[in-house]
């Protein structure tokens, strides 16, 4: 017997879920709680806000005895959502020691069983506005899995203590970071991009439509540490006319010389990770790089970032033997903006990704803190050039 839609939407509901929490096993109460900078939020809150989405949109809005914990609750969790009132500023995540992080679990374990009792409630087939909900819902929680992950990381950096999140079970050295970076050559033409079809997408993905490319070549592996050290070793970060204007200043004003985890001790360099302080891995990919460093690399070597496009071809084309999916966040040289003909969905769903579109940078691929199924050619990230805590790395292209 097969599983009716409503039975796949609740384990899908269930295993989503439960992972946020997975994620969760290995910290200590106090890591709940700080926040040692404005961009990262406690890992108390990421539970919280995760929660709030669906107490907020499904809860509230199909549930009519749903009650809220405390009152504060969809000020504190919301995160942006101007439509759906007031919210906490974001700065000052960290400075709520309550509700606690008991509190907290008990709110996730609340909303988790009337989600499932109200999935579990039809008769018919799950109402496809339900559907729709508890689909964005999952892949916001799956958003926010990686984002857990990326603060974690930050929030133990910040420790002088460095402490470790878990023994090291991904190894990034790889013999194809020794041999020179291959380039694969793209014709020039007029290509398709975007999400097209039935499948999840954000609406930031639509809608699909045509794009004319020159001919171009894209480096078929991503920029290791052992060449950015060359970088860094060939003055680098001392020479303004690598730079964009915004990036040398940015630089110089946060005295920045390595990537963001980079220790240096005497001659040798140590990356801190979630498993900790060691010694850097050369032949790795190099990461947690800003855009404006990425860029820069790329000037300093001769090539040049590829745009979001190229980069999407370049994907469609090398599903096997190419590691698009799955290491590091890859920068284009893409403005993140609206495609042709962009449709900014109606209501509090279209403040998810349409206002954000101003002043940030594409990257494209997705990084071993995304999960699998959340993977997909089309999808877009997006962060402010400046930004180095998320799992970024570097791609090379050229002109053919
Ligand atoms: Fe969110």
């Amino acid at each position: 017997m097969t599983d009716c839609i409503e039975d796949v939407l609740i384990n899908q509901y269930k295993k989503v879920r439960q992972q946020t929490l997975n994620l969760c096993k290995p910290l200590e109460i106090e890591d709940y709680v700080v926040q040692p900078s404005a961009d990262i939020s406690p890992p108390k809150w990421h539970l919280a806000h995760t929660t709030w989405f669906f107490a907020q949109f499904l809860l509230s809005k199909y549930c009519a005895d749903y009650c809220w914990p405390n009152v504060q609750y969809p000020r504190l969790f919301n995160s942006y959502y101007k439509t759906q009132g007031a919210h906490w500023p974001q700065p000052r995540r960290g400075a709520l020691s309550r509700p606690t992080v008991k509190e907290v679990f008990e709110f996730r374990a609340q909303v988790d069983s009337r989600v499932v009792e109200l999935l579990a409630s039809f008769n018919d087939e799950i109402p496809s506005d339900i559907q729709a909900t508890v689909q964005i819902g999952l892949e916001h929680e799956a958003q926010h899995q990686e984002l857990l992950l990326m603060d974690i990381q930050f929030i133990y950096w910040s420790n002088p203590t460095l402490p470790v999140y878990h023994e090291k079970h991904v190894d990034l050295e790889n013999t194809r970071y020794k041999k020179p970076i291959n380039y694969k050559l793209f014709d020039e033409g007029l290509y398709t991009f975007g999400a097209g079809g039935e499948g999840f997408a954000f609406d930031n993905e639509r809608p699909q439509h045509p794009h004319y490319l020159q001919a171009f070549k894209l480096a078929q592996r991503q920029s290791s540490n052992r060449e950015y050290l060359e970088f860094v070793h060939d003055g680098g970060y001392s020479k303004p006319s690598l730079w964009l204007s915004e990036g040398w200043d940015f630089i110089q004003s946060q005295q920045i010389k390595t990537p963001l985890y980079w220790h240096q001790n005497a001659e040798e360099y140590f990356e801190f990770d979630l498993s900790g302080l060691s010694l850097l891995t050369l032949d790795a990919p190099v990461r947690h790089i800003s855009y404006f460093e990425a860029d820069a690399f790329a000037r300093w070597a001769g090539k040049r970032l590829p745009t979001e496009f190229e980069w999407e071809l370049g994907a469609e084309q090398c599903k096997q033997g190419q590691d698009v999916h799955g290491t590091l966040w890859e920068w284009t040289s893409s403005p993140y903006a609206a495609y042709p003909g962009y449709q900014q969905p109606e209501g509090a769903f279209g403040e998810y990704n349409g206002k954000f579109m101003y002043g940030q940078m594409v990257l494209r691929g997705g990084c071993l803190a995304t999960p699998r199924w959340h993977y997909r050619s089309s999808y877009r990230n997006f962060y402010f050039p400046s930004k180095r805590w998320m799992f970024s790395g570097i791609r090379l292209a050229e002109n053919a």
